[in-house]
């Protein structure tokens, strides 16, 4: 099947749930470094909220790439795909959500007609988000496919693909379940949340 494919994009899993730089951060202070010779990056980890889940209102910024930090506008997202890797960011506090890998989202948009009934109530204007983080023992989503009109995500850990027009649900691989969707709306012309997440973002197993 895999050997049909005619396009992937995305790189190999490098392994599941690499330690956080979180606990390179506790560690640090356990053993008497000071936060000044700490990386600012691990000290705005720090911030309040930085892992707390997505939340109603949040937006999105780029999590990789030349506009790694820009905010994300619809317009952005090519229709069709690839998805775009990103963080949500709380408008209020600037604060993103980055402290936990779980919070790691794909945004996809797509012709509204395209998506079944359910997946089209939680997206905007064609763009539907999910959870980056694969359901069966979370390696992150970082493939897309596409093979004869199929366009699949996919975690080349384990191989496990899910379709983004019908709610992210598994249509290959050993994925006990279908991604965690995140619904979102258009506001002033821009991508927000417009809840927390639908299902979980915790996999089946650990490591
Ligand atoms: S972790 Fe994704 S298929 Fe196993």
């Amino acid at each position: 099947m895999t050997s049909e494919r005619d396009r992937v994009r995305g790189t190999q899993c490098e392994g599941v749930f690499p330690p956080p730089r979180r606990s390179f951060l506790r560690a640090a202070l356990a053993s008497g470094i000071g936060l000044s010779l700490l990386p600012a990056a691990f000290a705005e980890e720090e911030k309040p909220g930085s892992d707390v889940r997505p939340q109603p209102g949040d937006r999105f910024v780029f999590a990789e790439g030349d506009r790694e930090g820009e905010l994300i506008a619809p317009a952005d997202i090519p229709e069709g795909g690839p998805p775009i890797q990103a963080w949500p960011i709380d408008p209020k506090t600037k604060v993103v959500r980055d402290g936990s890998r779980l919070n790691q989202v794909l945004l996809l948009r797509f012709k509204p007609d395209d998506l079944d009934d359910d997946t089209r109530s939680r997206s905007a204007d064609g763009v539907v988000v999910y959870s980056a983080i694969c359901a069966h023992m979370g390696c992150p989503v970082t493939g897309w496919i596409e093979d004869q009109g199929m366009q699949v995500l996919k975690c080349f850990c384990h191989n496990s693909e899910y379709d983004p027009r019908r709610e992210a649900q598994v249509v290959f691989g050993p994925a006990p379940r279908r991604l965690a969707a995140l619904p979102v709306k258009i506001v002033d012309g821009a991508l927000v949340a417009a809840s927390k997440f639908i299902g979980s973002v915790v996999p089946q197993q650990q490591g």
